[in-house]
């Protein structure tokens, strides 16, 4: 059994007088992917946010046994979580490159960040073929592929990723969660993913958290979920909850 990276117990969240959370629950183990599902407006936004410190919150968020609640963003980057936000996870008026070095900001062994983004130019050959051009100008699936690389830059003991796929064409979408597991397994890093797609997001995750209206209501090992009727019903198959 191995040892947890993350825990989150009783995780309350409001935007000014709104409780948007009101009790989420979840634990992640050391080099495992966890999904977190839930509809639009569940809370699983909030919930990446509150443990990035970017939204105020309560109750108990732990990181490798170290309480990381009330810590600022930057604090909570130092202490080893990467946020790769909803939507853009890229710097687009910064080149490629310069993307890259800003994820390695508080690294201070130069020569191995040198060395690190020669070899993400060769996992993904594109971008070191556009590494002087702003990232702005990349398709969408090459800035989803720049936004890991430049959180990884970092050496995050945690990846949190929220909604990578979104406005990707479905071929790209299994593309980038084929880099993920593939980045999960050479690498050794923990990965906590809000994704919609539940079905190629369950094929490579080990266990997932299901959020309703702000709540934990169903957790479990990714295969129980695939089996679960209520997740087939509402995330797997025609009947999407978006
Ligand atoms: N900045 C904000 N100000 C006020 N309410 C917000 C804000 N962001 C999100 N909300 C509300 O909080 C709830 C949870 O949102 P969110 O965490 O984004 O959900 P999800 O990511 O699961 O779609 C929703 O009701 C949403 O409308
Ligand atoms: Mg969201």
């Amino acid at each position: 059994m191995s040892e947890l990276i993350l825990d989150v117990q009783n995780l309350e969240a409001s935007y000014g007088p709104v409780r948007v959370l009101h009790g989420v629950h979840f634990t992640v183990r050391t080099g495992e992917i966890a999904l977190l599902l839930g509809a639009n407006g569940a809370g699983k936004t909030t919930t990446l946010r509150a443990i990035s410190g970017s939204v105020s919150a309560s109750g108990s968020v732990t990181l490798q046994g170290t309480s990381i609640l009330g810590m600022s963003p930057s604090n909570v980057a130092k202490a080893g979580i990467a946020h790769v936000p909803q939507g853009r996870g890229t710097l687009t008026e910064l080149t490629v490159e310069d993307n890259l070095l800003a994820g390695a900001i508080n690294r201070k062994d130069r020569p191995a960040v040198a060395a690190e983004v020669r070899e993400w130019y060769e996992r993904f050959p594109v971008l070191g073929k556009r590494r002087t051009q702003l990232a702005g100008l990349l398709s969408g699936g090459e800035q989803q592929m720049l936004a890991i690389a430049r959180a990884m830059m970092g050496k995050p003991a945690l990846l949190m990723l929220d909604e990578p796929s979104l406005g990707l064409a479905p071929k790209i979408v299994g593309e980038i969660f084929s880099i993920f597991s593939e980045i999960n397994k050479s690498t050794g890093t923990s990965m906590l993913v809000v994704e919609q797609n539940a079905e190629i997001a369950l094929a490579i995750a080990d266990c997932g958290f299901v959020l309703e209206v702000g709540r934990t209501v169903l957790e479990g090992p990714a295969s129980d979920l695939q089996s679960n009727p209520e997740v087939q019903h509402a995330y797997l198959g025609g009947d999407i909850a978006r």
